[in-house]
């Protein structure tokens, strides 16, 4: 028998040892906390489907947000639900909108000790639930809605938002949103773009969470998980728009579309770990069948090892928390 000429656990042999050549760490400065802020509630609302997501009010929206900053996350990607909605989804342009004063109360209550982003997507406000406006025939029109999209971004930058985040997933929607912020002076204002964005059934939890009215599915304008390859072209338009950050989107289902992405563009990727991928870790805890705490640090250091330099997800205060220890 001839023995092993190379002896791999050797560096496995101590917590030390271990410690020394791990190759992959999450910093909690990577890690972005997605926040809803919903209007006419007067106490934080539980999303049942995400068992310790709120929808807040604006106020506890601050606190939360002072609690998260403190902890030393990097970032809070803001969501709006508004009371009331309207075809074209008015309430995303207005400055009195429940996104744009939720931001506002952000920059004034944690201001640059963190970075605020907003969501940049017209679903929450449509009373059809569609990430944009339609057309006579109920088909999402691109480019009526990039025109929407252009003041949504600029409602979002007079409101002191410093990333806008556009995950509607519209041909040109980084374009146009860049020119009107460079035309109104927000030069200075970045675009996290939704670059790679699936029609995945793991956005669940989240429709109960903005109270979406979508009766569809979002399959004309948000990939098939079945495309890699389409996902690089898809990329590759947002970088050359203008995208500061590009973001993958879900994550651990699709770790080879993160890999990809960091090998193709040379801006930061991000990845964001939605409600579905929530859900499932805490359903299984809950009952038991899965060490909760460990799934969630394993879920996070993979999508990092992927290739995503930034994560957002549900768990970033927390894991925040134990990655300080
Ligand atoms: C659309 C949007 C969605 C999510 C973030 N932005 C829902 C969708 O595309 O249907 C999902 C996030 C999550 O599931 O955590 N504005």
């Amino acid at each position: 028998m001839r023995f092993p000429e190379s002896r791999p656990r050797r560096l496995r042999r101590t917590p030390a040892i271990r410690r020394l050549v791990q190759e992959t760490r999450v910093d909690p400065s990577q890690l972005v906390l997605p926040m809803f802020v919903r209007e006419g509630i007067d106490a934080p609302v539980p999303i049942e489907s995400m068992p310790g997501v709120v929808q807040h009010t604006r106020d506890s929206l601050k606190k939360a947000a002072v609690e998260a900053t403190s902890a030393g996350v990097g970032g809070l990607m803001l969501f709006g639900v508004p009371a009331q909605r309207d075809a074209r989804g008015s309430g995303a342009v207005d400055p009195a909108g429940i996104l744009n004063v939720g931001i506002a109360d952000l920059i004034s209550e944690v201001g640059d000790a963190t970075v605020v982003m907003s969501d940049g997507c017209l679903d929450e406000f449509t009373d059809h639930g569609h990430c944009g406006v339609l057309d006579a025939d109920g088909v999402v029109d691109n480019d009526e809605t990039l025109k929407v999209y252009a003041e949504m971004a600029l409602a979002q930058a007079a409101a002191g938002a410093h990333m806008i985040g556009p995950s509607g997933m519209m041909d040109g929607q980084i374009g146009v949103m860049r020119q009107a912020l460079d035309g109104a002076g927000y030069q200075d204002v970045s675009l996290i773009a939704y670059a790679a964005k699936y029609a995945s059934a793991l956005y669940g939890p989240f429709r109960e969470a903005v109270d979406s009215q979508l009766k569809g599915n979002r399959r004309t304008y948000q990939q098939d998980p079945a495309n890699a390859r389409e996902a690089l072209r898809e990329l590759e338009m947002d970088v050359d728009e203008g995208a500061d950050i590009v973001i993958v989107k879900p994550a651990s289902a699709y770790l080879d579309v993160i890999s990809l992405a960091r090998d193709t563009v040379d801006v930061p990727v991000a990845a964001y770990q939605v409600s579905g991928e929530y859900a499932m870790v805490e359903a299984a805890a809950a009952n038991g069948w899965l060490d909760r705490e460990r799934m969630i640090d394993e879920q996070l250091t993979s999508i990092v090892r992927a290739g995503a330099s930034i994560v957002l997800t549900y768990w970033a205060v927390e894991a925040a928390g134990r990655l300080r220890g």
